[in-house]
C-alpha cells in the first residue's frame, strides 16, 4: 500500500480502526490465493486463539516468486554481495530464484521432507540460504533458522524443541576477518539430536569437513539430480510457516511461530508502506536471515512485492570502516535500513569514510532494534542521508512479524529517537502497573496492543501456555511487548528500552537468565546474576556479577574461562562484557537478587540506590560497589 500524504494516513488509520477486517482483507486481496478465505478474522486474547484469513489457501513462494515471472522473470531479486570485496557480486532474477527454489525444494523431497516437517537452516549469508528457506515454504516444511553466532549447544537445544528431520548447512562462514566452521559446530550439535536424518552441506569456504556415511549430503551433488520445477504446496492460511527462536525472562528460548498467510500479508504490506518502495529500487537491509528482520525484510517482505532486495555477506566495518558505504555506491542502493548499533560503530571511525563516498543513490533510510540515541539519528541524517532522506525508526519485534510502530517515509513528519506512530491496522496502548490503560498524551507506561494483527505470533512451539503466560496474561485482553514507552504531547510513541529481564544487546535479544545459567555452568562458579548496562556502540552491554570463590591467580585467567563457558553454552554473542567477582549478592530475606541495585552498580549510579535495608546482607552492597570502581 503507498500513503501519500500525512492527511491521507489519518484517514487510513482511522478506517483500520474502526472496520479492520473490511481494511486487512482489502490489503490480502493484492496477494495471490488460490482460494480466497471464508473469514478474515477470529481471535481471543484469553487463550490465546488467533486466525486471519481461515479458509484462505496460497502458498507463499507463489506470491514471492512465480506471481512476478510474468512481468517481472528477468528483474534482479537478489543481488548478493560478498564478505570478499575483490570476489564478484551475484545476481539472481525472479526466473533463475525461481528455478532454483523448485530445485532444492526438489532435493528436500527426495530426502524425505514433508509438509509440516521441521527443517533447521544454520547457513552464511549467501543466495543459497534464501533459496533454503524459500524451498522448504515452497513444500510447506517449516524452517527454523539459526543465527551463525549460535553454539552447538544452542543448535542442539532448537533442533531438539522442534523435532527437526534435516539439516542444511555449509563447510563455513565469512563474517569479515573471521570464519566460522559452521559444519563443525553443526556436528558437534547432532551428537545429541536423534530426529536429524539428513544434513545437506553447502561448499562456501571450501574449509575440510567431516561428511558421515549415510546422513551428510553436498548441496551441489543433491541439485544436480532433480527437476527444475517444482509445484507449489497448497496451504492453509494458519498453516506454520516457520519457527525462530528468541530469548525471554526465563532460561530457555522460545520458539516463535508465525503462520502463512497472515505473516505473508503483514511483511509484504508494511514493507511496501512503511519504506516506500517504488518499482526498480534496490533495498538493502544490513540484518542476517538468522533474526526476524532478515525473515521479513530481506526475504518475504520485499520478494512478495517484486522488490528487488540486496543480501551482503560482511560487516559494515570489513576491510575498511568504508565498506557499507562502497556497497551503497556500488550497487546504487535506494533504501537502507540497518541497526543504531552499525551506525554507532561506524560513527566511531570518523567522517573521513562516509563523506568520501556518493551516497546520491539513497532516498529512504531505517533502523530498527533498538532505540536509537539522538547522536546517532544526527549523524544518520546529516552524513548519510545528507539530510534529504527520511528515517523509518521502526520499532517491532521477532513476535510482531512485522513493523508496528514506524514512520511512514515522506508521509509522517519524523522526530529524532521517535518511532512516531502505528501504522495503519497496529492499535498500541499504554498501561499502568496495574493493567489500567493510560489514556491522553505526555504520559508513559508499558506497551501492550489491544487488537489482532495478522503478523502476530500464533503460539510459541510445543508450548502454547508458555505463549498465553508470557505475552497475554500481564493484562488482560491485551499483547504484552515487554517495553516500557512514552507517548509525547504530540502522541508520538518512544520507545524506552525492556522492562522485563532481557538485554538489547547490539539490536539483539538475550536473556540475563539464559547468561547466568551458562556461568553457573562454570565449575567454580557459585551463583551469577546479570544485568545490562549502558554501551556507547553496542547500546547494552552484558555485566556480569558472579560468586566465584576460587578465581586463578591471575583473574582474568578465570574470567577467559566464563566467557569461554558462555561461547560453548549460547555462542559468543552472549558473553559478557564485564565480569565482577564478588563475594554476595544483594538479596532479599526470601532470597530473591535484587537487580534493581545491581542494575543501579553496573550504571555506575550509586548516588542513590533506594532502600536497601531489607536486605539479607546489606554489606554486601558496599563490597560490591567498590569492586565495581576497580574494574
Ligand atoms: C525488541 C525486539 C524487530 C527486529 C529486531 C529486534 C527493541 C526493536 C526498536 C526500535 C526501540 C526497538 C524492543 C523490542 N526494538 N526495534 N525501533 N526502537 N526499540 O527483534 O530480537 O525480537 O527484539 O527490540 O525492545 O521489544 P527482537
Amino acid at each position: 500500500m503507498q500513503i501519500n500524504s500525512f492527511d491521507e494516513y489519518q484517514k487510513v488509520y482511522k478506517q483500520s480502526v474502526e472496520q479492520p477486517e473490511e481494511f486487512w482483507a482489502g490489503i490480502a486481496d493484492t496477494f495471490k490465493w488460490r482460494k480466497k478465505w471464508d473469514k478474515v478474522l477470529s481471535w481471543n486474547f484469553s487463550e490465546p486463539n488467533i486466525k486471519w484469513f481461515e479458509g484462505g489457501k496460497l502458498n507463499i513462494t507463489e506470491n514471492c516468486l512465480d506471481r512476478h515471472l510474468e512481468k517481472n522473470g528477468d528483474k534482479p531479486a537478489i543481488i548478493w554481495e560478498s564478505n570478499d570485496p575483490e570476489k564478484d557480486s551475484v545476481t539472481l532474477t525472479y526466473k533463475i530464484l525461481h528455478e532454483q527454489v523448485c530445485r532444492f525444494a526438489n532435493v528436500l523431497k527426495k530426502n524425505h521432507v514433508k509438509k509440516g516437517d521441521r527443517v533447521c537452516i544454520y547457513m552464511p549469508m549467501v543466495p543459497e540460504l534464501a533459496v533454503a528457506v524459500l524451498a522448504c515454504a515452497r513444500i510447506g516444511a517449516v524452517h527454523s533458522v539459526v543465527f551463525g553466532g549460535f553454539s552447538a549447544k544452542s543448535i542442539a537445544d532448537r533442533i531438539n524443541d522442534a523435532q527437526c528431520k534435516l539439516v542444511i548447512t555449509a563447510d563455513g562462514a565469512f563474517r569479515g576477518a573471521k570464519q566460522i566452521q559452521l559444519k563443525e559446530v553443526i556436528d558437534d550439535a547432532l551428537i545429541g539430536c536423534p530426529s536429524v536424518e539428513k544434513v545437506i552441506v553447502l561448499t562456501h569456504t571450501r574449509t575440510p569437513v567431516s561428511m558421515l556415511k549415510g546422513r551428510d549430503l553436498w548441496f551441489e551433488d543433491e541439485i544436480k539430480l532433480v527437476d527444475t520445477y517444482c509445484p507449489a504446496e497448497e496451504m492453509d492460511a494458519e498453516d506454520m510457516l516457520f519457527i525462530l527462536y528468541t530469548s525471554g525472562s526465563t532460561g530457555k528460548p522460545k520458539g516463535v511461530v508465525h503462520t502463512v498467510g497472515g505473516y505473508m500479508v503483514y511483511a509484504g504490506y508494511t514493507f511496501s508502506t512503511a519504506f516506500n518502495y517504488q518499482p526498480d529500487e534496490i533495498f538493502f537491509c544490513t540484518a542476517d536471515i538468522g533474526w526476524i528482520t532478515g525473515h521479513s525484510y530481506i526475504v518475504y517482505g520485499p520478494l512478495s512485492q517484486g522488490a528487488t532486495t540486496l543480501m551482503f555477506e560482511g560487516v559494515p566495518t570489513y576491510p575498511t570502516p568504508a565498506r557499507l558505504w562502497e556497497v551503497v555506491d556500488k550497487h546504487k542502493v535506494n533504501i537502507l535500513y540497518t541497526a543504531p548499533t552499525a551506525i554507532r560503530s561506524l560513527m566511531g571511525f570518523g567522517n573521513e569514510p562516509v563523506d568520501g563516498a556518493d551516497l546520491s543513490s539513497l532516498r529512504v533510510l531505517g533502523s530498527v532494534g533498538e532505540p536509537i540515541n539522538e547522536e546517532a539519528w544526527h549523524w544518520f541524517d546529516e552524513h548519510v542521508g545528507k539530510k534529504k532522506c527520511p528515517i523509518v525508526d521502526t520499532w517491532w519485534q521477532t513476535e510482531t512479524g512485522g513493523l508496528m510502530i514506524s514512520p511512514i517515509a515522506f508521509v509522517t513528519p519524523t522526530k529524532p529517537s521517535y518511532a512516531t506512530l502505528p501504522l495503519p491496522g497496529v492499535q498500541p496502548v499504554l498501561v499502568d502497573e496495574q493493567g489500567n490503560i493510560i489514556e491522553g498524551n505526555d504520559v508513559s507506561g508499558n506497551l501492550c496492543i489491544k487488537f489482532p494483527w495478522p503478523g502476530m505470533l500464533r503460539t510459541t512451539y510445543g508450548d502454547h501456555e508458555r505463549c498465553k503466560l508470557t505475552y497475554f496474561s500481564t493484562y488482560e485482553n491485551l499483547y504484552f511487548t515487554g517495553d516500557g514507552c512514552l507517548r509525547d504531547a504530540d502522541g508520538y510513541y518512544k520507545i524506552t528500552g525492556r522492562v522485563d529481564d532481557v538485554i538489547n544487546v547490539s539490536g539483539h535479544r538475550i536473556g540475563t537468565a539464559e547468561v547466568e545459567n551458562a556461568i553457573n555452568m562454570h565449575a567454580g562458579v557459585v551463583e551469577s546474576a546479570v544485568v545490562g548496562y549502558p554501551h556507547d556502540v553496542k547500546g547494552q552491554g552484558i555485566y556480569a556479577f558472579v560468586i566465584f570463590p576460587n578465581p586463578h591467580s591471575d583473574a582474568d585467567l578465570s574470567r577467559k574461562d566464563i566467557l569461554q563457558t558462555v561461547t560453548r553454552v549460547i555462542g559468543a554473542i552472549a558473553k559478557p562484557d564485564k565480569i565482577l567477582f564478588v563475594s554476595g549478592l544483594p538479596k532479599t530475606r526470601s532470597g530473591k537478587i535484587m537487580r534493581r541495585i545491581l542494575r543501579k552498580i553496573a550504571e555506575g549510579d550509586t548516588s542513590n540506590l533506594g532502600d536497601i535495608s531489607t536486605l539479607q546482607d546489606p554489606g554486601v552492597v558496599d563490597e560490591i560497589i567498590d569492586k565495581a570502581r576497580q574494574l
